[in-house]
């Protein structure tokens, strides 16, 4: 058997044509009919409701999903001397941009059933930060941890009472939904990836989604080195190469013809996984904790509830062993605020990111897990344990 990866890119078939056509136009740039249809097919994608009319969010297409938060942040005014509230429970793309503005993260734990943002420790952080710095956090930034909705209504609720403005990180919530609107559509700004191990690829590359047509055209400006409508090169503002090449767009133009098919495949994964661990009384499948809630499952995670299986006890020597049968694993998200880089920056924890940290794994979930592929994960686990 093939080796067995978490999460691998899969192509429609139809990313070529686009690629060919880009070719014989030579629309070989970072802009172009492939970037402008596939900001097209992902603000349709992004804006339809359950129930409801469509939402009028614009999409910008971008070299990287850090790219879209470290524009996000400027858009939102962020910069040297402020303060910015981050899900400490998640990859440090997260949080870096913030750092890049010259900013502090502050960073704040996760829910126990979600993995994500926890509404009312960010509260209390907001109280926290004010009482001891005297102005406001500048940003908040939750994440859609493997695909999991957060409880984004209550943080919004949160966000609204103490004016401050939501970043959506949905990098790895792609098509995610919370009470049927899609992840990333609920703040001011929201965050895709289209990293190659992502739901979908363009082998890199991100994207913005932003309120409306006058802030989009604001991210394309800063996204295209801030060159201001002037005849010659004139500049104003301090701007950055972040736009998504047309190549790059034709690739995502495909996998948006599969768009569905993927998310609905991680679903599958997941319920097999959900299914075939049920008699694991040691395990348990990260599950969403409401029908409201709608994971992509982008990666399925599993966490150990037996005390042995930690990452400083029995849960890298497991690691190392799927590895040498051919199954890529990998423990969760360590925390930012255990990371060295972040050790001075300001956190308000619970313990439940550094206990998810510790007895958490990752399991193959993408598009070449099948059932063959399920059947040898789930023996070799279990024979391990
Ligand atoms: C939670 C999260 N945020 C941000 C990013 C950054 O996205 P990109 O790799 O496209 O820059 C990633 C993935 O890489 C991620 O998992």
């Amino acid at each position: 058997m093939d080796r067995i990866y978490l999460c691998l890119a899969h192509m429609s078939g139809k990313e070529q044509q686009y690629i060919q056509e880009a070719f014989d136009t030579n629309w070989v740039v970072p802009l172009g009919p492939n970037v402008n249809a596939f900001e097209e097919d992902l603000a349709t994608f992004a804006n339809r409701r359950e129930g409801a009319e469509p939402l009028q969010k614009k999409v910008v297409a971008l070299s990287a999903g850090t790219a879209a938060i470290h524009l996000g942040l400027i858009m939102l005014g962020v910069g040297k001397g402020d303060e910015v509230i981050c899900q400490s429970f998640t990859f440090a793309a997260s949080a870096n941009p913030v750092v890049y503005q010259g900013a502090t993260p502050v960073f704040v734990d996760s829910e126990p059933d979600t993995y994500n943002m926890d509404p009312q420790l960010l509260e209390e952080a907001i109280k926290d930060r004010m009482a001891k710095t005297g102005k406001k956090p500048k940003a908040i930034i939750p994440v859609y941890l493997y695909g999991m909705p957060a409880r984004i209504d209550d943080i919004m609720e949160v966000a609204r009472r103490y004016e401050i403005p939501v970043l959506e990180d949905a990098a790895e919530g792609f098509g995610s939904r919370y009470r049927g609107q899609v992840c990333g559509t609920f703040g001011d700004y929201g965050v895709m990836s289209f990293n190659g191990n992502k739901m979908i690829t363009t082998s890199g590359g991100g994207a913005l989604i932003c309120p409306d047509e006058e802030t989009k055209k604001r991210v394309m400006f800063y996204a295209t080195q801030a060159r201001e409508p002037f005849p010659y090169y004139q500049h104003e503002k301090i701007g950055f190469n972040y736009r998504m090449s047309n190549i790059c767009a034709g690739i995502g133009r495909g996998q948006m013809t599969v768009a569905e098919e993927h998310i609905r495949h991680h679903q599958w994964v997941h319920e097999e996984y959900v299914k075939r661990f049920s008699d694991c009384p040691e395990i348990v499948v990260h599950t969403a904790p409401s029908g409201e809630m709608e994971p992509n499952y982008w990666l399925s995670t599993i966490r150990f509830e037996d005390g042995k299986h930690t990452v400083d006890g029995g849960l890298l020597p497991l690691i190392e062993k799927l590895s040498g049968l051919g199954i890529e694993t990998r423990p969760l998200w360590k925390p930012m605020h255990l990371q060295p880089v972040y050790k001075d920056a300001p956190a308000y924890v619970n313990g439940v990111s550094e206990r998810l940290f510790s007895c958490g794994l990752c399991l193959p979930s993408g598009p070449y897990v099948k059932e063959v592929e399920l059947n040898y994960i789930v023996e070799k686990i279990k024979d391990f344990l």
